[in-house]
Order: structure tokens, then sequence, then C-alpha cells
């Protein structure tokens, strides 16, 4: 028996998702970047890994998702993939290779799915993107939608406050929500709005709804996982919590072998040849 909590071995795929929330499971989702967190990941039970593209600001430093390239994408998603058994695979396709023309999103799309193997891509935006959301999911390539603080459009907010906390915002989020899921998403993000409404949004739809800052009521949750680790002591959203704290025990570990080198006490003699 796995000592995580593993209820199904199987491999996740975007049917499980819709399962799931059938059955009333909860969808555990954290991202990766890399191949070495993305096995820890993967062996720790979590269903979904995405790919995000929040790794411009967590790799890269970068204080948007925008600068993100569709090379570097796949990249990422290349790592992941290959260390991961069990999760589905989510990878952001990255700002700029999707809103131009249906046709170069499904051109974009199609070379992520074949250089990386992931199993499923997530985009930002309702109605605005609908077209190309049609036509990557007509080329046979399953979409997850992304809803409510969209950080690809953070220069036209302006802001990271909380989304959709009047009337019009909300009611375009519910309307864009029943799109994606019409035109055949199989799940959507939502991201930093009130929980009400991501409740009712979660209650409306058949598909899973995954938050993030978005409360309990949802379908399942997402973390970017570099801050559920504690690795980034200056990121503290009140949506966050940290299940670890590895600024503390990184820093620690390498300070002690600053001073072990400086005093000679690493290697010892049972460490060299
Ligand atoms: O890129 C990302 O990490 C994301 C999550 C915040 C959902 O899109």
């Amino acid at each position: 028996m796995s000592k995580y909590l593993i209820e199904d071995t199987r491999k996740v795929t975007t049917l499980r998702l819709k399962e799931m929330k059938e059955q009333g499971k909860k969808i555990a989702m954290l991202t990766s970047y890399d191949y070495t967190m993305a096995k820890l990941v993967d062996e720790a039970g979590v269903d979904v890994i995405l790919v995000g593209d929040s790794a411009s600001n967590v790799i890269a430093g970068n204080t948007t998702t925008l600068p993100i390239t569709l090379d570097q994408m796949i990249y990422h998603a290349t790592a992941v993939t290959r260390a991961t058994k069990r999760a589905l695979v989510v990878c952001d396709m990255p700002f700029g290779s999707y809103q131009v023309n249906p046709t170069e999103a499904a051109m974009n799309a199609i070379r992520i799915m074949k250089e990386t193997g992931c199993d499923c891509l997530k985009l930002e935006g309702g109605e605005e993107i609908i077209d190309m959301v049609k036509k990557i999911l007509d080329v046979g390539i399953p979409i997850m939608g992304h809803l409510g603080l969209r950080p690809q459009s953070i220069n036209k907010y302006g802001t990271f406050a909380v989304r959709a906390q009047d009337e019009d915002e909300a009611n375009k989020l519910i309307r864009d929500a029943h799109l994606l899921e019409d035109a055949g998403c199989c799940a959507i993000v939502i991201e930093k709005v009130p929980a009400k409404l991501a409740t009712q949004v979660a209650s409306e739809l058949s598909i899973p709804v995954i938050g993030i800052g978005a409360g309990h009521g949802v379908d399942g949750q997402v973390l970017v996982l570099q801050d559920m680790l504690g690795m980034d002591r200056g990121f503290s959203p009140k949506f966050l919590r940290r299940y670890a704290d590895l600024s503390n025990v990184i820093t620690g570990a390498v300070g002690q072998y600053v001073t072990d080198v400086k005093n000679v006490t690493f290697p010892n003699d049972s460490e060299e040849y």
C-alpha cells in the first residue's frame, strides 16, 4: 500500500477527471517544471501536474508570465512527462501562442503535443478565445480552460487583486465557463475569485472546476509547487497554505555545506576513494 492517498493507481485521463467529479472525489493538482520535482509530485499521488507558464516567474525570475516562449514551455513539459507515470500532465500554452488566430493556435498546440508527450493543454480566456479553443479541440487535443485572474492579461488588469467581484465580471465568468464547457473543454481552472462564485460555477458545470484562491466549493485545487513548499519567503497571498518551509531547509543545508568545506570537515575519510 502506498503511504500516500492514491485510491486509483491507473494513469489519470481527462475522462477520469470527469468521473472524479461525478463521484464527488476532489482533484489534487500542482505545478512542476522539471524532472526531479515532477517525479516526487507524481509519486506522492497528485492527480494532475500542470506545467504552468508560472515557470516564467518561478524558474526564470520574471515578474509576469508573458516572456516565456513556446520553446521554453516545450523544454519544461518534456522534462515533466519523462518523470510522470500516473498524473495527467497539462501544459500551459504561453502568451502569444494561441490568441491570434485558430490556425496558428492549432499549429502551436500540435507542436506541444508532439514534442512533449503531455496529455492536455491549458489556455486562458473565454469568449475572446473560443474560436481557437474549438479549433484545437477539433484537432483532438483536450483543453483545460482558465478563468478569473488570468496572469497573461495582467497588464490589462494592472493588479493581481481578486477578480469578478462586481456583477458584470461575475456574470461574464459564468457565461465563459458555460461556453468552454459547451465547446468541449475537459475542465476549467478558476483563479482568485470569490468562493461563492466559484462554488456556483462548479455546481452548474458537469466538467471539473479546479480552484486556486477560489475556496473549497469547487472540484479540486491547484497550487504552485514552490509556493506550497515555502520556497519563496516573499510570496504569501491569503489563499496560499505552506506545507513545508523549504527556504529555511535549503539555506540551512547549503550554509552547513559551506561551513564544512571551509573547515575541511567535508569530505571526511569515509567520503574519499
Ligand atoms: O501557470 C500556473 O502556474 C497556473 C496556475 C496558477 C493555475 O496557471
